[in-house]
């Protein structure tokens, strides 16, 4: 078992000492009974550091807690036998934070308690990212102010790509741990001095007495076993960060944030850029994550596996709702119907809420979600449930289907991007009315074979061949040059349609939330989530029977992805895409093409059968 030295609990340790720099030493700092133990061997890398000074040797302090009173040890809580649930993380009083005139939030007082994952949603520019700043201290509320509990660590997921581009990828996730690294970088200083005296020897008992405190000896290991569950094997730790691709600069970063077991971790939408697995490899790690986790995301699955509570920005205030994002979304639906039918029955309402709380208290997947829904259903009241204000696009594609049998062919196609080959010789035929996901751990391997696909890459052997006159579509990855004319939004979706009348285009505006001046305004000054709803309309417009889609939930918010895949699941048309969304996947896939290293496998089956047999693959390897 480890113990964290967090400041909570001075006097509470009995450090124990191996091996001594000087005969005797009182710790100076600290008020802390000192027993001196010689039980650990030099370790390599402080032997390595050049000659010692005769008589000196290091200190490794390990922390041992002594045996308290059960009442007492109940508040130290990192161990979840002894979680006292109600201590209070992070609290905002009367925040309100604005830019200019815009107001984000007013008057907001809300407690994040310990153990508990809180899904922070909203839509596009209500705050989230915004909240996540103002609560670790990197802007500065309006009025109001944050109060975090004394000596807790807040470990933030850094958005800035460049910061740590000139270390390695090792010494960056060990970075997140501030105060531990502090004391390696004051350590190997001491060490390579040559003129080492005895108070640099008192410095350096102290030093690794807080090192041992912190787990340090366990730091590397830590930090290498973290890359390597994100994928990252050890032969690349050593790599500079500026040297990796932006997929693992974000696993590194994520590393980063969430080494040395922080107490409260803000995430702000880590999913980004992460390819599935990483994705459920953080939802697993963030399962068994004791302490608090306040992240944003736009990820349903996630959102839903890993959230203990739903913090909703809307109104300008943020509301706290226990439960997962599913259980938020159709209990605030449900909350809408009622508001919108006051007078009727109340036996309704009390049916309506059976029902429902007999749907969600039977999958719990975990202990302190079962406890958090246990909670949720004694305190339910749809009434305290404010209904949303966002309002959600209506997509609707038509379900023509083309009579041949097979939709596409690819023969012997092979690809390369700046001379790294990403598939070869590819053979396979894709039938009218399959819908088919593309995964790759590499987003350009799937962006590529998109591209070849939908015909906008050629490729470098082979052929594609499609069936006769299918109307298909493409959503790539990156469309933002599609917005540079300075057009109206209404023009700029007539350039792809066939009949030019104002009205058949403002239908399918109007569909994605465009009236009015909103369809006047020029395309170059659309936001993203903006940009993917143009794009939208147009798919919806070109009516294809093929749909090829690179991403298609990125930039959307929460509500306007729940649409997409609900009219994606309506469709029956041929769909070919890649996407991060597991929900998304999970829902819509017949078949999995993966590109790997090893080139492309085609799976010929659905995501959720992939992963089933891929766990009872690597069950029978463990048990072997
Ligand atoms: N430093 C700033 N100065 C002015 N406006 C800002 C600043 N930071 C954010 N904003 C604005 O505040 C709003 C909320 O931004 P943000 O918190 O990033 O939203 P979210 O993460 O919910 O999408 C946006 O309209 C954004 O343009
Ligand atoms: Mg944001």
């Amino acid at each position: 078992m480890t113990f964290k030295n967090d400041g909570r609990d001075e006097g509470q340790d009995i450090p124990v000492v191996s091996f001594l720099w000087v005969d005797v030493f009182k710790s100076k700092t600290e008020n802390r009974a000192i027993t001196y133990m010689k039980t650990r061997p030099v370790p390599a890398w402080v032997t390595g550091l050049g000659p010692l000074r005769s008589g000196a040797m290091p200190v490794t302090l390990l922390y041992r807690r002594q045996a308290k009173a059960a009442s007492e040890s109940t508040s130290l809580g990192h161990n979840p036998a002894h979680c006292n649930e109600t201590r209070i993380m992070i609290r905002t009083q009367g925040l309100s934070v604005q830019f200019g005139e815009r107001v984000l939030f007013e008057d907001v007082s809300i407690k994040f308690t310990q153990g508990n994952c809180y899904g922070l949603i909203g839509p596009n520019g209500a705050g989230k990212s915004t909240l996540l700043k103002v609560l670790s201290g990197e802007t500065e509320p309006h009025s109001g102010s944050v109060v975090i509990d004394q000596g807790l660590r807040v470990a933030v997921l850094k958005q800035d790509h460049f910061e740590f581009n000139e270390f390695d990828a090792l010494t960056t996730v060990l970075m997140g741990h501030g105060r531990l690294f502090a004391i390696m970088q004051e350590k190997n200083t001491l060490y390579l001095k040559p003129d080492f005296d005895e108070s640099d020897g008192m410095r350096a008992a102290e030093l690794e007495a807080e090192f041992g405190g912190l787990n340090g000896w366990e730091a590397e290991a830590q930090a290498g076993e973290l890359l390597g569950g994100l994928g990252i094997p050890v032969s690349r730790h050593g790599l500079l960060v500026r040297e990796l691709d932006d997929g693992d600069k974000v696993r590194v970063l994520l590393a980063q944030a969430v080494f040395g077991d922080p107490d409260v971790l803000l995430l702000d939408e880590p999913t980004n850029h992460l390819d599935v697995e990483s994705i459920l490899w953080l939802e697993d790690f963030l399962l068994s994550f004791q302490n608090t986790v306040i992240v944003v995301s736009h990820d349903r699955h996630f959102l839903n596996r890993v959230s203990t509570h739903i913090a909703d920005i809307d109104y300008h205030k943020v509301k706290l709702y226990t439960g997962n994002y599913d259980f938020w979304r159709q209990a605030s639906e449900m909350a809408l119907r009622h508001r919108q039918a006051r007078k009727e029955k109340n036996e309704d309402r009390a049916r309506e809420l059976r029902e429902f709380i007999a749907r969600f208290s039977a999958n719990a997947s975990k202990s302190r979600q079962a406890t958090s829904r246990k909670k949720m259903l004694g305190q339910l009241d749809v009434e305290a449930i404010a209904p949303s204000s966002r309002k959600s696009p209506h997509i609707v594609f038509s379900s023509e289907r083309v009579h041949s049998k097979e939709m596409l062919s690819l023969t012997d196609v092979s690809k390369s991007v700046g001379g790294k080959s990403i598939f070869e010789g590819v053979n396979l035929t894709i039938a009218n009315g399959e819908r088919v996901v593309v995964v790759s751990r590499d987003s350009v391997a799937t962006s590529t074979f998109l591209e070849v696909v939908a015909g906008t890459q050629e490729p470098d052997t082979g052929s594609v061949r499609w069936a006769a006159a299918v109307r298909r579509s493409f959503l790539p990855k990156e469309y933002s040059h599609l917005f540079d004319v300075d057009l109206s939004v209404i023009d700029w979706l007539r350039q792809f349609s066939e009949d030019p009348d104002e009205d058949f285009i403002r239908k399918f505006l109007g569909r994605m939330l465009f009236t009015g001046e909103e369809s006047r305004k020029s395309v170059t000054v659309l936001s993203g989530g903006e940009k993917v709803r143009c794009m939208l309309a147009r798919l919806m417009l070109e009516n294809p029977q093929c749909l090829i889609l690179d991403g298609p939930t990125n930039h959307l918010d929460l509500e306007s992805i729940n649409v997409l895949n609900n009219a994606l699941s309506k469709r029956s048309g041929t769909l070919i895409f890649g996407s991060h969304d597991v929900e998304l996947i999970e829902s819509l896939t017949d078949r999995v093409i993966e590109i790997s290293n090893e080139g492309l496998v085609d799976h010929q089956c659905g995501y959720a059968e992939l992963r089933q047999r891929r766990t009872e693959e690597s069950a029978m390897l463990v048990g072997a």
